[in-house]
């Protein structure tokens, strides 16, 4: 059995695990909860979906390629898993370019601050590498999945858009686009080569769907994974049809480039490259993930001071202990503690992450003291988003989301 053969297998098999699973943690791009009362086990994940844990040799290997030090993400481990990343750096390596694709589904006015981690982390790829960059507005799985008209649908990705804009993407290097705009001729074309070779079974398997489900369900995942192929973009990469893709996301995605890693040999395309990160979690705790849908589990780009002072303060899971004396006494449990989670993200000062880790272990610092930092640095990060925001204007949406050649993408 040849290793295409094997994966297909294990596509297969995947529905009974997962079947075994659902006493467990429960993680696929709609749904992320953790087994009863406990924490994303993301040494499991790795194990389940296939992936491969991203080490320390391959965080040297960019910052040598790129003369750069790495992305406070890679360095803290908040991306912590790829697939063939290490190809695409072979590649980058003997000289070969690669592109960048990435998506979001706009279901909200707003993102939140977990959406914000593969859109910072992509820029900075971006920058790093200097190579250009696919992002899919999915509005029709929005359609599909949510209470929402197609005409909201546009309107929320063309919001979305402004958003993910201010994350400060080069325009030289850029297309956005949505997929009620965009599908059409080459994209298509391979949308229904890729359908011709995933089974209902399959599907079945990968995302858990039943038979009451629309088929527009079923008929979604060759949309998402179209992109993850040059010759799905005419108007860039013309005449590059051997070019690689990597793809930055949270790892709820990975179900769908499972499936297009799956079909891409057979209609002779490269496998595309992941690079994943794990979920920015909820105020309430590890158990899942940042959910746009619940409102006080999350921190918006659109909240104010106040709004997030009040978050932080009412509803961030805090590993310190119930009194002073005990905590002055035991310390703090880091381990469960959600400010000290979102300091590893955001607060971008090693040494002075490790120092409140220390003084806050050792119950020296007090919950309230973290908070107050981790507000200022909220209240920072969202600040400079809104700015960059308010200075994205309907002509620069457009200019981002215009079918056209990206001449300099490479240079
Ligand atoms: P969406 O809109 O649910 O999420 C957009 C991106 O944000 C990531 N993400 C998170 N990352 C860290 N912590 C969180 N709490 C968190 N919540 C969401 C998602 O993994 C995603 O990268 N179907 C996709 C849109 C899409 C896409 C893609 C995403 C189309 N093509 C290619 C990534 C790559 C969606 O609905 O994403």
């Amino acid at each position: 059995m040849d290793k295409e053969e094997l994966e297909r297998g294990a596509l297969q098999n995947e529905k009974e695990k997962q079947e075994e699973e659902e006493e467990e943690q429960v993680v696929n791009p709609w749904e992320v909860s953790a087994k009863e009362g406990g924490k994303i086990d993301y040494d499991k994940l790795i194990e389940k979906f296939g992936c491969q844990r991203l080490n320390q040799s391959l965080i040297d290997r960019v910052e040598h390629l790129t003369s750069r030090r790495a992305h406070v993400f890679l360095r803290r481990g908040a991306f912590f898993a790829h697939r063939d990343f290490n190809e695409i750096l072979d590649a980058y390596e003997r000289g070969e370019k690669f592109y960048l694709y990435t998506g979001r589904g706009p279901s909200s006015e707003a993102l939140h601050l977990g959406h914000l981690i593969p859109f910072m982390f992509t820029q900075y790829l971006q920058e790093a590498f200097k190579v250009p960059l696919v992002i899919q507005l999915t509005d029709d799985e929005k359609f599909l999945w949510k209470n929402l008209t197609v005409e909201e649908s546009r309107r929320l990705a063309r919001e979305n858009a402004k958003d993910i804009i201010a994350c400060g993407f080069d325009i030289r290097r850029t297309f956005i686009f949505s997929d009620f705009d965009y599908v059409g001729g080459a994209f298509y074309r391979n949308m229904i080569e890729i359908s011709k070779r995933v089974t209902c079974n399959q599907i079945v398997g990968i995302f858990g769907f039943v038979g009451e489900d629309h088929i527009g369900k079923y008929s979604f995942p060759p949309v998402q994974a179209a992109p993850s192929f040059p010759s799905s973009f005419p108007h860039l990469f013309s005449g590059k049809d051997n070019l690689r893709c990597l793809i930055p996301c949270a790892i709820d995605q990975d179900p769908y480039f499972r499936m297009t890693r799956d079909v891409a040999p057979r209609i002779g395309h490269h496998k595309p490259a992941l690079i994943e990160s794990l979920f920015f979690p909820a105020l309430q705790g590890e158990t899942g993930k940042m959910s746009a849908s619940d409102p006080n589990s999350a921190i918006y780009v659109t909240d104010s001071e106040k709004d997030i002072k009040n978050k932080i303060n009412r509803y961030a899971f805090s590993g310190g202990q119930d009194s002073i004396e005990k905590h002055r006494q035991l310390g703090a449990n880091l381990e469960v503690d959600i400010p000290i989670k979102y300091l590893g993200f955001f607060l971008e000062d090693d040494a002075e992450l490790e120092h409140i880790k220390k003084e806050y272990g050792a119950g020296r610092m007090l919950t309230g003291e973290v908070k107050q930092r981790l507000i200022e640095v909220l209240t920072k990060l969202v600040e400079r988003h809104r700015r960059a925001r308010a200075a994205v204007t309907d002509e620069m949406v457009d200019a981002f989301m215009a079918v056209r050649p990206l001449p300099n993408m490479f240079n």
